[in-house]
């Protein structure tokens, strides 16, 4: 029988999560212990282990299996043009006050496999941006960029990417951006020519570039609050004054010390303009 969430012990798991750290450089101390609970227990089911010390016995077996355990911490739940109002929004009014920029900068900051960027690079391109845009497409979990930069993804999966597709204000015949083979979808290689692929940790990396547009989106709910906070402070210090930070709908600036310095375009949408420098920048 395979140990539960609510049967786990507490101060073992943190013990083990600090070992880790200090072990791999990989912090998950501050992840927010339910999600930690609910990754770990789906890593016992999958690798049908019955409870934390025999987990943790295979993560120090071997650096592979470290690896594989770090990497499946990671909940890549993703979709192309996810929750499409708020890429409508990003078509509307957003890229429109970003039109002026010489070259927009755009971060897709925990990107998963990458259809976020896809999407964005599709609108960009149909908004008559993408040759002066650069989307950094970033994550901790590498075999995600992999995955990422193949920018091969199931058949199964392009009905529900056009629909969001045309919510979103596409109107431009969706099947055009890929190439179809057996059961995969491949996207047209020119929509990666701006995408710069990358491995960047939320949590111990610094600021990289500045950027008119930020996408971090179902990244933060993974976090503890404190982390939340650390982390928009980050995404803060790469953004520009009068760029737009997007998060998912279910994160909000409401408990960090930045959300006086934005705007929120429209209700419920987590759309924000950055009004002010942030503190670091005065
Ligand atoms: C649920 S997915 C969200 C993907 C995409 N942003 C979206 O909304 O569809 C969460 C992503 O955050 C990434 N992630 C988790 N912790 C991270 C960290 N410390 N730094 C960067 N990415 C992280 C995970 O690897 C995963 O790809």
């Amino acid at each position: 029988m395979t140990q539960s969430p609510d049967q786990f012990d507490d101060e073992f798991l943190m013990q083990f999560i600090a070992e880790l750290h200090s072990r791999s450089g990989y912090d998950f101390r501050h992840y927010s212990l339910t999600s930690i609970r609910r990754r770990i227990s789906r890593i016992l089911q999958v690798q049908k282990f019955s409870d934390l010390s025999e987990l943790k016995t295979w993560v120090y077996s071997c650096s592979d299996a470290e690896h594989e355990f770090i990497e499946s911490l990671s909940v890549p739940t993703t979709s192309m043009f996810r929750d499409p109002e708020v890429f409508k929004i990003i078509r509307t009014a957003v890229l429109p006050m970003l039109k002026h920029l010489p070259l927009l900068r755009v971060w897709s900051a925990g990107c998963s496999t990458g259809e976020e960027a896809y999407a964005l690079a599709i609108m960009l391109d149909e908004e008559g941006l993408y040759d002066r845009s650069r989307i950094y497409v970033t994550d901790i979990n590498e075999g995600f960029i992999g995955r990422a930069r193949a920018g091969i993804f199931p058949m199964r999966l392009m009905k529900e990417y056009t629909t969001n597709y045309m919510e979103s204000g596409g109107c431009h015949d969706f099947s055009s951006y890929f190439e179809t083979g057996y059961d995969r979808i491949v996207f047209n290689g020119r929509l990666k020519s701006n995408m710069v692929f990358a491995h960047h940790n939320l949590v111990s990396d610094s600021s990289f570039n500045e950027f008119g547009l930020i996408l971090c989106r179902n990244v933060l709910i993974y976090f503890g609050t404190p982390l939340q906070g650390r982390v928009l402070n980050l995404l803060d210090d790469s953004l520009r004054v009068d760029g737009y930070l997007i998060l998912g709908e279910k994160e909000s600036l409401r408990m960090s010390t930045i959300g006086g310095g934005y705007e929120q375009l429209q209700r419920p949408y987590k759309v924000f303009r950055k009004t002010a420098p942030g503190l670091s920048q005065t």
